[in-house]
């Protein structure tokens, strides 16, 4: 099975990148499956329903949320009523989040896949529950290679260890542990002793002329007088979309190849080679 996972689309900007790219990829690569955070959609905070709709439009099978998953008051009502958004997991029970943080979907070919989205307790809202033990329950209910042919974990954090560790706990119980919120792809795409594919963070569609995609006018005002003067806003170039892609074994769901994609705008190309007679022309 061939999984596509995108990072953190960023205002219009990732989602006209996404529009551009995500077809084309979707058949070079043969995708079966494609997820991609979206939690900076709606003008770089949090999910509207009609930008959900842009990138279900261009080909997503599932969108996954993080930090600013309620920063648009209408994501409330919008994720009960659709089954491929998912917000994090481990927010506290008592917290009644709406909408759920893991889905279960079915491809076109009948392959069961499992997404999980989680969100870190390290440098992020100190009120979560611990994405462990949120993960570990999922896990165990559907594991992988009986009950599901892929499972997809999302950890949406800000610290790479926190991260690396949860890759490594989730380890040959699922077919791709990736990082998100970074906004800047990391170089460590690998496939883990127990046969997950890992990478710290997939980095985000967005235009990189900027500050981890927000125009760079406010942030470095900020930085530099630490007066806020405007909001933060998404800069408008180019986006280069970044994600992952994954081939899976059939049997057990573990990962055979991973690879970092990077297509578009301005960091550097990286675009995964697959067989021709894979491909979907
Ligand atoms: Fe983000
Ligand atoms: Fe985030």
């Amino acid at each position: 099975m061939r999984i596509g996972f995108f990072g953190d689309v960023v205002g219009r900007s990732g989602r006209e990148g996404i529009a551009r790219h995500l077809p084309g990829l979707k058949r070079r690569l043969a995708l079966d499956f494609t997820v991609i955070n979206a939690e900076n959609a709606a003008g770089g905070f949090g999910i509207s329903e009609s930008t959900a709709r842009e990138l279900f439009d261009s080909g997503a099978d599932c969108l996954t949320l993080g930090n600013h998953s309620w920063d648009q008051r209408e994501a409330l009502t919008y994720i009960v009523r659709e089954p491929r958004l998912i917000r994090s997991l481990n927010y506290p029970r008592l917290s009644q989040a709406p909408g759920r943080g893991a889905g279960l979907y079915e491809t076109d070919a009948g392959q069961r896949v499992l997404v999980v989205s989680l969100l870190g307790q390290r440098n992020m809202e100190p009120l979560l529950d611990d994405p462990f033990s949120a993960v570990d329950q999922e896990l165990e209910a559907c594991p992988l290679g009986h009950a599901c042919d892929a499972v997809i974990v999302d950890m949406h954090a800000d610290v790479t260890s926190e991260k690396m560790a949860m890759g490594h706990f989730c380890d040959g119980r699922a077919s791709l542990v990736v990082g998100s919120h970074s906004h800047v792809p990391t170089a460590d795409a690998q496939i883990l002793n127990g046969g997950t594919a890992y990478q710290t963070d997939a980095g985000a569609c967005a235009d990189y002329d900027s500050v981890i995609g927000n125009d760079k006018e406010e942030p470095l005002r900020r930085f530099t007088t630490r007066i806020p003067s405007a909001r933060h806003k998404p800069a408008e170039g180019p986006a280069t979309v970044c994600g992952v892609y994954v081939e899976t074994d059939p049997l057990t769901g573990l990962a055979r190849r991973v690879e970092p994609i990077r297509i578009g705008g301005r960091l550097s190309q990286s675009i995964p080679q697959v067989e021709a007679a894979l491909a979907r022309t």
